[in-house]
């Protein structure tokens, strides 16, 4: 198939998604001498109408990782998607912990969203929780990583070796959300967790802006009209830094990734 279209679709709160994808795309397209196109759908306003690929589309496909699975909160917008044919890359960005099913669901949500998936890549981030796990990431090494991912995308799409639906490691029914667990190894429910807002806000509204799920009311923006993911955007684009998590479920548990998983989690890549 003759590819015509190279794109980087990508939810990326705090925007190590963003970069994994785009470098990713932006390789294979200057492999072809085509422009690359971006499908930014991380606020609200971009999932409202439904996205149409085409054949002759190549997308690489990212979102992050939560609690080991694709964020429960856009599964009703990405089985909207139409893939129509289009080859797809699936790639999924984690925060040094592990992405578990991931890679696995959305690989079969893009395919059963008719999308050919000829490729796919966990690659770690910095931890969405946590100032030290993961930080600095993606790295120069990551960068590396990504840019020899995609010249072997170029290769097999080239020679015709590219598999589809593309095999992955752990094939089999998929597994459960990951849960994090309390020093006496109860469940910790971070659910209702929200964060707070410090006196120094500068009521600039940004957080409104940034909140992917549109949960920050724009009057005052410590209140919430919806559902928090704890994605962490308001926290890191807060130009004063007024916005906190204290919620000590949420702080423990990120301590305990902090110290658990001190090692440096390498990508996998499947062709
Ligand atoms: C609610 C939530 C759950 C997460 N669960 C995991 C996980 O199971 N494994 C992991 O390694 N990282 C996990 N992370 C970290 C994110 O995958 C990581 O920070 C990712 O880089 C965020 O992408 P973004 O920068 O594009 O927003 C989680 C982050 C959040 C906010």
């Amino acid at each position: 198939m003759e590819i015509a279209h190279i794109w980087a679709a990508f939810f990326s709160p705090k925007g190590t998604t963003e970069r994994t994808v785009t470098r990713i795309a932006d390789h294979l397209a200057g492999q072809r001498g085509l422009p690359l196109q971006t499908f930014n759908f991380t606020c609200p306003p971009a999932r409202q109408a439904v996205r149409r690929f085409a054949p002759g589309d190549l997308v690489v496909f990212g979102t992050p990782v939560y609690a080991g699975r694709v964020p429960n909160v856009l599964l009703p917008y990405l089985n909207t998607l139409e893939g129509n044919g289009a080859l797809a890359v699936p790639v999924v960005v984690f925060g040094n912990r592990n992405y578990d099913e991931a890679l696995k669901e959305l690989r079969n949500l893009l395919e059963d969203r008719g999308f050919h998936t000829v490729a796919a890549g966990a690659f770690a981030a910095a931890h969405a929780f946590s100032d030290t796990l993961g930080r600095g990431r993606p790295d120069s090494a990551d960068f590396a990583a990504m840019d020899a991912f995609a010249g072997r995308i170029g290769e097999a799409l080239r020679t015709g070796t590219a598999r589809t639906p593309v095999p992955l490691d752990n094939e089999g029914p998929l597994g459960g959300y990951y849960q994090p667990r309390d020093r006496d190894g109860a469940p910790i429910d971070i659910r209702k967790v929200r964060p707070k807002t410090r006196e120094t806000c500068a009521k600039c509204r940004y957080c409104v802006y940034v909140c992917p799920m549109g949960a920050i009311d724009r009057v005052d923006v410590t209140k919430f009209v919806n559902i928090c993911i704890k994605c962490g955007a308001c926290v890191k684009w807060c130009g004063v830094g007024a916005r906190y998590f204290d919620d000590p479920g949420y702080l423990y548990h990120k301590e305990d990734l902090e110290r658990t998983y001190t090692r440096r989690a390498e990508p996998s890549t499947f062709l």
